[in-house]
């Protein structure tokens, strides 16, 4: 424990500091840093502006250098032979930490020490986790009053005692229960309700927010996003408005899209909710709306809403008639900068669809919008129309298309930060493009994706594909952190080329940005020049934010580390994960701390016997291997990919005995493998089984170019 600086400038407390100037007999101190107040991180973004700035110094450009491991923590609950990953913010209050982890786990910690103080493992339903379109991650808790609030994967919202972690009250948040919702955000605290969305939209769901009584967890209001069944009428006004932009056989029987599954803002000024809506299903507007094919509200917006009453005061949609997966739910955040001359009340995002836009949270009105990374779908936007001017030359009805952003978009979840000190905002952007290809039609599938789309084909693409390139960008696939300049709309630095799906951002006044990434490296960068400050090679993947705070007189950045999500099936190429071990680990950091310790190396699976042939018609083989696809391959991959879940061409032989127990009997359900028997037939498993061994067994006679997952269980 080296303490030095920041316990000299502890004991003698702020004013002794200020009063005392060491003269030239009294021994100096070299130079120390900052002394700091107690300071908490209370809500998901610190502030209800939620713009992940922190007003902390001690760690600044001269001392991050010194910048070393304070502690870490890795007793996160793990389910079976799957890890997670992380992708919350931690939140800290009165020295108290709360962090979440996969499986909606609440773990409570002594922000200084990492002393565990309690856990809330709300024990969610294990087969659940079929229905995450993208993993059963979780982004943090809501505090307010000494209650914290969290969004549960399995549909509930749980009040919890901050102190005890006893549950005070739960909400069903959930519509319907046979339908593929899942939470995964994190709460809002909005006056007198807590305001919470879900996913789900990819899958089968119909978006909403609801908002419950913080005292009592009665639900208070519920807004859809997007009209249902006609046949039912409308649960309130703004879906009659909204129902205008549908056609009569739109597919309500997909349920539609639109969910709220990450981020919602309170602005406390106006009593005012402001909520992103997803992306539609299916995915295609000429599938999802057959003959109107009209704008589709509220898919793709951002919503302003009435904390109190529920009512709708605006709304803006970044992409009407949505057919890339675009959605508008990345971070947002509140501000006032000078537009033009004026000081402007301003709400700001970068969604999917690649274009940056500032509007007037108070009106809606769209002030500016110019794209960040590399935009073909669409040319610009227009300003008499606030719309985007398709380039009709990429519509993919007509046939596969390369477009850029791909269906990952510009900017994911991972969240930006605006820094007020320098007036940046600093995005972890995405560049890369994806061949797009159309469905001609969707059967609805329960408990599976609908995306009505195939799979996302990314560079490098097939020399059959190079026509599609015409007039194209270079394809490339590489992630960039901008500082962008919101009010002139252009960038003021990038970084240099990062890996794949890099982390969520902090800014601090210590004129710093704190950036993780797929690769392990922990990255500092100067927030005015962009230089690389300092790097720490941790041997995880960190995606999640940091976020920052002071206990004592120490400044501390916490970051939760661990692959997963989105990218659980197949490990970006730069990951940390092919060379190491991926547990969920968070990591906090301070001056003068220490070495981070690397987790231990990745294991090669052992290479199993290969199965015995099993009798199969080619029929069969034909549905087993569509059937695979359709409902196995974003989870297990194909032949082997390196990624966290089991690699089905390499069962055990005491797998292969147990294969129907569970595929159809859920005997791994609670660690996250559900039965599948109310989606399959036995006939249906059969040709599954029978695809995999035989694919494993042609896999054989090629020579058998088996990569093995790194898959591993460390417990
Ligand atoms: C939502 C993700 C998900 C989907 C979709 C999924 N699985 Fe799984 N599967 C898992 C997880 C997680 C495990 C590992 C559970 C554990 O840790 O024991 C698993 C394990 C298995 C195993 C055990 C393998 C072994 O060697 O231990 C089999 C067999 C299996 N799955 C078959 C299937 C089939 C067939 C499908 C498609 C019909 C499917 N799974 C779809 C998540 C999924």
């Amino acid at each position: 424990m080296t303490f030095r600086a920041s316990l000299f400038t502890l004991a003698l407390g702020v004013s002794a500091l200020a009063a005392c100037s060491p003269t030239a007999d009294e021994p100096t101190e070299p130079a120390v840093e900052p002394v700091l107040e107690d300071a908490d991180w209370t809500r998901n973004g610190l502030t209800d502006f939620e713009q992940r700035h922190a007003p902390l110094d001690q760690i600044n450009t001269e001392t991050v250098d010194r910048l070393g491991l304070a502690w870490m923590f890795q007793d996160f609950i793990v389910r079976g032979r799957v890890h997670r990953g992380n992708q919350g913010t931690p939140l800290v209050v009165d020295g108290v930490m709360y962090a979440t982890g996969p499986w909606s786990v609440v773990y409570a910690l002594d922000a200084a020490t990492g002393k565990e103080l309690w856990i809330y493992d709300p024990e969610v339903e294990g087969a659940w986790a079929r229905k995450a379109c993208c993993d059963v991650n979780n982004k943090g808790v809501a505090y307010q009053d000494g209650v914290l609030f969290l969004g549960v994967v399995d549909g509930y919202l749980d009040a919890v005692d901050a102190e005890t972690g006893e549950r005070l009250w739960r909400a069903d948040t959930l519509t319907d229960r046979t339908r593929s919702y899942t939470v995964t955000g994190a709460p809002r605290v909005a006056g007198d309700v807590v305001v919470i969305g879900s996913g789900g939209g990819d899958m089968d769901a119909r978006g909403y927010v609801s908002a419950y009584n913080v005292a009592t967890g009665e639900l208070a209001w519920r807004f859809f996003t997007v009209p249902g069944d006609p046949a039912l009428g409308d649960e309130h006004p703004e879906l009659t408005m909204a129902r205008e932009t549908w056609g009569e056989d739109a597919r309500w029987d997909v349920g539609l899209g639109g969910t709220v599954y990450d981020s919602i803002v309170y602005d406390p000024e106006t009593d005012t909710v402001f909520a992103g809506t997803s992306n539609g299903v299916p995915h295609p507007t000429w599938l999802r709306d057959p003959t109107f094919q009209g704008d589709n509200l509220f898919l793709s917006s951002i919503l302003a809403i009435d904390a109190g009453t529920g009512r709708l005061k605006w709304h803006y949609q970044t992409t009407p008639a949505d057919n890339w997966d675009f959605g508008s739910t990345q971070n947002m955040i509140l501000a006032d900068i000078e537009i033009g001359g004026d000081m402007r009340p301003v709400l700001m995002q970068a969604p999917k669809n690649g274009f940056f836009y500032v509007l007037d949270r108070n009106s809606g009105e769209l002030l500016t919008a110019e794209p960040f990374t590399t935009v073909t779908w669409a040319s610009h936007v227009d300003m008499e129309t606030g719309r985007p001017v398709l380039n009709e030359r990429l519509d993919y009805e007509d046939g596969p298309k390369v477009i850029w952003p791909s269906v990952s978009g510009g900017h994911n979840w991972q969240p930006m930060a605006f820094s007020p000190e320098t007036g940046l905002v600093y995005i972890p952007v995405l560049e890369a493009p994806m061949k797009y290809v159309g469905y001609d039609g969707v059967e609805y599938q329960p408990g599976s994706l609908n995306e009505g789309k195939g799979p996302p084909l990314m560079p490098p693409f097939d020399e059959d594909d190079q026509g599609l390139l015409d007039g194209q960008p270079e394809p490339t696939v590489h992630s960039v952190l901008k500082a962008w300049d919101p009010v002139a709309q252009e960038s003021v630095w990038e970084s240099e080329l990062q890996p794949w799906w890099s982390g969520g951002v902090l800014s601090t006044s210590g004129g710093l940005i704190f950036q993780g990434a797929p690769d392990g490296i922990f990255r500092v960068y100067d927030a005015t020049t962009g230089d690389l400050l300092k790097q720490i090679d941790t041997g995880i993947a960190i995606l999640a934010p940091p976020m920052t705070y002071a206990v004592d007189g120490v400044q501390y950045v916490a970051v939760l580390g661990g692959l997963g999500g989105s990218e659980s099936a197949y490990f970006p190429d730069q990951a940390a994960a092919h060379r190491y071990q991926n547990p969920e680990t968070l990591f906090v950091f301070k001056l003068d701390g220490g070495e981070v310790p690397l987790p231990p190396e990745a294991v090669e699976e052992v290479k199993q016997p290969l199965p015995d042939p099993v009798e199969i018609s080619e029929a069969a083989l034909g549905n087993g291997a569509e059937l695979y696809y359709h409902h196995c391959a974003r989870c297990h991959s194909y032949r082997g990919s390196p990624g966290a879940y089991p690699n089905l061409w390499n069962m055990t032989p005491a797998m292969h005995e147990n294969f129907m127990a569970v595929l159809m009997d859920g005997q791994l359900s609670y660690a996250g493998m559900a039965p599948f028997s109310d989606v399959l037939s036995q006939e249906d498993a059969d040709a599954i089984y029978g695809f995999l061994v035989s694919d494993r067994l042609t896999m054989a006679e090629e020579g058998d170019q088996q990569t093995g997952t790194r898959f591993q269980d460390i417990d």
